[in-house]
């Protein structure tokens, strides 16, 4: 691909200087440039969802299949109004209750609003509005609807740094916004609505992909149907990002689950012979468990008592497995409770299903 020349803007000075950095990032969105922007959850490749141009420089930076669609995100509902058919109580609701926040509602799409690559060819459209200031600032400074799958090369964990997104995508993209690390770590929680689908033929909820709002949130509002949880094995493929690779380092990845003194063991012994046979060695585990293991690269993502500091650092500590040319990687599988449940579907994901049961 010929190379571009990407604009940094640094953010953080405050005031003006912030000010004049965004009003030129929406500038550039809004001219059809590919602006990667900080959310609450992981940095997005934005462009307009309108200019089919600017949303094929998108695919064409991340190396993306053309069938997987593209989220589209807005910072007021009032811009929902010409991009979808009018919504039910329930999306209402959900709306009300999680937005911004990292939540993307799938609803049935208005003909025509954005570029058929958007949607890759569905009746349906992926929304949300992230909570972060500045990714909202941008939006509305664009006054354009903006399309932004997570801003990483197809199939590499997704970016929850700047320099990550410039690792992958610099002389790709037009420009990053880099407003220090996103929040999460992990993307958004991908849900559609089930007409008819619930308790006495209410519209019921699905879970498409797990993420920043747990399923035990979801409940509070509506029926959660056929919750698949964290398995990645047991989701049918209807989004159409989840049947490929992903987050994926370039080692091979084992998860390793059961009880925990017998998982440190396994652990432990796998590294031992996977050296023996020469081959550079990761562990991927957790502040209280770091001192168990010997490897070429101990990885810790967080603290086990503290899930969310674990989900902020999983893919920073992925990342760092590429840095340093690891060939095999063990990780320690997490409890599958609130946001555990969307750490441990990265995970079984980056590891392609291999998961060992000690
Ligand atoms: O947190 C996030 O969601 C981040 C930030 C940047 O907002 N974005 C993100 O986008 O993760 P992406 O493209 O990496 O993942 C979007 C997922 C994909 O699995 C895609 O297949 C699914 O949402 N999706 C998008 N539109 C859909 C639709 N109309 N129907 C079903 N799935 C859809
Ligand atoms: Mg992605």
């Amino acid at each position: 691909m010929k190379s571009i020349s990407t604009r940094i803007w640094h953010l953080g000075a405050g005031g003006d200087q912030d000010e004049q950095a965004i009003r030129e990032a929406a500038a550039m969105l809004r001219e059809g440039g590919t602006v990667a922007f900080p959310t609450e959850t992981v940095y997005g490749l934005g462009a307009d969802a309108r200019n089919t141009e600017a949303v094929a420089d998108i695919f064409r930076a991340k190396g993306r299949p053309s069938d997987n669609p593209l989220i589209v995100h807005v910072a007021a509902i009032s811009q929902l109004e010409e991009l979808l058919e009018p919504w039910s109580e329930l999306a209402g609701q959900l709306m009300k209750r999680f937005w911004p926040g990292p939540l993307t509602l799938v609803l049935p799409a208005r003909a025509g609003a954005v570029s058929p690559l958007v949607t890759a060819g569905l009746d349906t459209l992926g929304v949300r509005m992230p909570r972060h200031e500045t990714a909202l600032r941008l939006i509305a400074a664009a006054g354009c609807p903006v399309a932004g799958p997570s801003a990483n090369r197809s199939g590499r964990p997704s970016p929850t740094a700047a320099a990550h997104v410039a690792d992958d995508l610099a002389g790709a993209i037009s420009g990053i916004v880099d407003d220090g690390p996103a929040g999460v770590g992990l993307e958004s929680t991908v849900v559609e609505l089930v007409p008819g689908g619930g308790d006495g033929g209410r519209e019921a909820i699905r879970i498409l992909r797990p993420g920043g709002v747990s399923a035990q949130e979801l409940r509070e509002v509506g029926e959660v149907l056929e919750d698949s949880g964290w398995d990645p094995g047991k989701q049918a493929p209807r989004s159409p990002g989840m049947k490929y690779r992903h987050y994926a380092p370039q080692g091979r990845l084992t998860v390793v689950a059961g009880d925990a003194e017998r998982v440190t063991a396994h652990i432990r012994r796998e590294l031992a012979e996977a050296s023996r046979n020469g081959l550079r060695t990761g562990v991927l585990t957790y502040e209280e468990h770091k001192g168990l293991f010997e490897a070429d690269l101990v990885a810790v993502c967080g603290s086990l008592n503290d899930l969310e500091t674990a989900a902020r650092g999983l893919y920073a500590a992925l990342r760092a497995f590429d840095a340093q040319q690891i060939e095999s990687i063990w990780a320690e599988a997490c409890p599958v409770e609130g946001i555990g449940a969307a750490l441990m579907n990265r995970l079984l994901k980056a590891a392609s299903g291999h998961i060992d049961q000690v």
